[in-house]
């Protein structure tokens, strides 16, 4: 890969979104690579609007969300974790690798889990490229 990678991150509004903006304000260092899009909840997010970024051009999809059991939605992270392995299933069937998808869980109070996730995914996204 001749560029750097693009992680789109969908984040949601009450822990992974905050602890990505607290990330930010306690300067901790993260790969630039990923583009946040904020969503109320984690379970918000479409199967398909994975499978858009990456046709689209992103090179990595990451959900983020509350921890189980934390979700102010109350469940709409175990729909995210459910839905996740239809996911796999639809990456495979339009030929993008499993691990351009991550799912992970964070409180706001968790920055660098943030940047943890992040690198890791961006790591696994070059290694697919160095691979492919
Ligand atoms: S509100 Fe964070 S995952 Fe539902």
């Amino acid at each position: 890969m001749d560029r750097e990678p693009i992680i789109i991150a969908f984040c949601c509004n009450w822990c992974s979104y905050a602890a990505a903006d607290l990330a930010g304000n306690s300067r901790l260092k993260y790969p630039p690579n990923v583009r946040i899009i904020r969503v109320m909840c984690s379970g918000m997010v479409h199967p398909e609007l994975v499978v858009e970024s990456l046709s689209q051009g992103a090179d990595g999809v990451m959900i983020m969300g509350c921890h189980i059991g934390e979700c102010h939605y109350i469940d709409g992270n175990q729909k995210a974790l459910a839905r996740s392995d239809m996911i796999t299933e639809l990456l495979e069937d339009f030929g993008f690798e499993e691990q351009r998808f991550g799912i992970f869980w964070l409180s706001s109070a968790e920055p660098e889990r943030f940047v943890e996730a992040v690198s890791d995914m961006t790591e696994r996204v070059k290694k697919l490229a160095q691979a492919g």
